[in-house]
């Protein structure tokens, strides 16, 4: 096919010390909808993941729970596959970053950075736990904010007022890890110089198309307008990662490693097919049309994306990424999810009690592409999905694949009033707004078409039809025969967010649903199997099990910044929110 794109996808990778939550899932429900939508259209798209392994947080949790950080990974490799799974976010290869085909990797990326002259070495002062062993990353100290003087505050900035500070400056420095009073040491850290490459990110962020205006706006504002301060990189021992070949005793950084992830995933993956990543992530031939790369991430982690990553890549002579497609965080009932407030869902406890597809889907209603926060309110989740998917669509068959049991589908399509032919017309439409992440949008121009399909079976009544007997037998066939192929035609759309349904679609008329042309052509002459009940409505019940299920996860969430970032680059409105996750 000479117009297939290759297209390359991933999702920010999950950190190994935390369960997945719904939080995440806005991410890799977005993600997955994506890389399907694109292998519907026909192309080649590879959707890739990995956890993230590395960094303070693993070692202090492992060492807590009284196991190797080997063995927390690999259990939370487990659960975290499992909950994908569970929602099924497919993936095409998920790796983890503590693999050899990410160390190797990492050696060339920073060989290439020694090699442009861009690493330098210097002392750092940093607090140290001398009960712990261990250097303290800014979150793993409390104390008093130097400008506001409120107690227990974390060590890069202060909840009460927002300032931001180093840990040194914190009044009275505790360490969470052994609550003893921390000692200021110095130490050696590598920096990657970043200001040599402010012309090629100043270029890159504006005029690449990779970043919305609005995040290019935002970086240029607020980063690449001034000399770009250097990148701590290294960490000193005791850290879990991988020790720098030509620095013995330091580690690189987890942000260092985390997104070379990213071409080690795909480096695994190809190996399986027979190719090399080089085919995704080195310039292409003349022969071979180029591959797209696009990172979906959450607003917290855009910077490390939009500079840190493509100054790597361009040193390294990689491709940059096509496309960062940047999302907002989740808000539950309005507000941060919070474990005090009980509303801190994690997956698992979702799939406990409720239906992926049916997230799957309010997520897709309310993601427009954009990075606004979503909110998860509960109430609105079960009257839009009972609305929608079990009202609207789903209903359209169970109301009339049983009278098609016997008789199959008509033989030619029936006149319906142009119904499909509209819905057919629509389809690139919905194909535009799934292909810019405007899930909403596609989601809206799908539920008109349901609702003009459901006013026709309203109109044609074939529940009369049937009491009539065989005077109607004709006239009942063919009204339950457009019914069913534009309720299919919805569900050929509908693929990408709800790929369940699409399954149990294709054992009840009309086998797998693989091309989005599918939408095109109407179904004639085919058999129509039992009904089997596709959607169940979703029940106050579940929703008080699942908010019970939360009420129970009692531990305090840890709530982390970025806190490096922080220091390094200016606080600013638009990425204020930290994720709730951990370096
Ligand atoms: O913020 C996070 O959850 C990180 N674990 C994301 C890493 S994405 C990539 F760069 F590896
Ligand atoms: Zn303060």
């Amino acid at each position: 096919m000479p117009d297939t794109r290759r297209i390359l996808i991933t999702s920010a990778l999950p950190y190994a010390n935390g369960h997945i939550h719904l939080g995440h899932l806005v991410e890799y429900i977005q993600t997955d909808i994506f890389a399907r939508f694109q292998r519907l259209r026909g192309n080649q798209a590879i959707y890739l993941c990995a956890d993230d392994t590395h960094g303070t947080a693993i070692m202090i949790r492992a060492r807590a729970e009284g196991r190797s950080e080997q063995e927390l990974i690999a259990a939370m490799r487990e659960d975290h596959l499992a909950d994908f799974s569970g929602f099924q976010i497919a993936f095409d290869h998920y790796s983890s970053t503590d693999s050899a085909a990410n160390r190797s990797l990492c050696e060339r990326i920073w060989q290439a950075l020694r090699q442009r002259g861009l690493i330098e070495s210097r002392e750092v002062h940093q607090l140290f736990d001398p009960d712990a062993g261990v250097f303290l990353a800014d979150r793993f100290v409390r104390g008093g904010c130097p400008r506001c003087q409120a107690a227990d505050q974390y060590g890069d900035s202060c909840e009460a007022c927002g300032a931001t500070y180093s840990p040194a400056e914190l009044i009275n420095p505790v360490s969470t890890l052994s609550g003893t009073t921390p000692e200021v040491r110095s130490a050696e850290h590598l920096f990657v110089s970043l200001e040599p490459l402010r012309p090629f990110l100043q270029d890159w962020t504006r005029n690449s198309g990779a970043l919305d205006q609005r995040i290019a706006n935002y970086l240029a504002g607020h980063f690449l307008g001034d000399p770009l301060r250097d990148w701590d990189i290294s960490r000193p021992a005791p850290y879990f990662g991988f020790e720098i070949p030509d620095a013995p005793g330091h580690y690189w950084y987890v942000w260092f490693d985390a997104p070379i992830g990213y071409i080690a995933a795909t480096e695994e993956w190809a190996e399986r097919q027979g190719c090399s990543f080089a085919d995704w992530w080195s310039p292409s031939e003349a022969n071979q049309p180029p591959a797209e790369i696009h990172h979906f991430i959450g607003k917290d982690i855009t910077y490390f994306h939009t500079l840190f990553w493509p100054a790597m890549l361009e040193v390294a002579g990689l491709n940059l990424p096509t496309k960062v497609r940047v999302h907002g965080f989740l808000t539950v009932n309005g507000q941060k999810m919070s474990k005090s407030r009980g509303t801190f869902l994690l997956a698992r406890s979702y799939l406990d009690h409720l239906d992926p597809a049916a997230l799957r889907y309010y997520y897709a209603a309310k993601l427009a592409g954009g990075i606004d926060d979503l909110d998860l309110n509960l109430e609105e989740f079960a009257t839009k999905v009972n609305a929608d998917l079990v009202g609207k669509v789903v209903n359209l068959a169970s109301r009339t694949a049983r009278w098609l049991a016997d008789t199959g589908l008509t033989a030619s399509y029936p006149e319906d009033g142009g119904l499909f032919a509209q819905a057919a017309a629509d389809g690139e439409a919905i194909a535009a707004a799934y292909e810019c992440c405007d899930f909403a949008r596609a989601m809206r121009l799908i539920m008109q078409a349901a609702d003009r399909a459901n006013l026709y079976v309203d109109q044609e009544q074939p529940w009369k039809l049937a009491k009539q007997g065989p005077a109607a037998a004709t006239k009942l066939q063919e009204v339950a025969s457009v019914a069913l192929n534009l309720f299919r035609q919805l569900v050929v759309y509908l693929t990408p967010v709800l790929p369940k349904l699409a399954t149990d679609v294709a054992d009840l008329l009309g086998g797998p649903i693989d091309n989005w042309d599918q939408s095109q052509t109407p179904l004639t002459g085919l058999p129509v199997a039992a009904f089997r009940p596709l959607m169940r409505r979703i029940e106050s019940s579940q929703l008080e099990a699942l908010l019970a299920a939360a009420a129970a996860e009692s531990a305090p969430p840890i709530q982390l910044s970025h806190s490096p970032l922080i220091r390094w680059l200016k606080p600013a409105p638009l990425m204020t929110l930290p994720r709730l996750t951990s370096e």
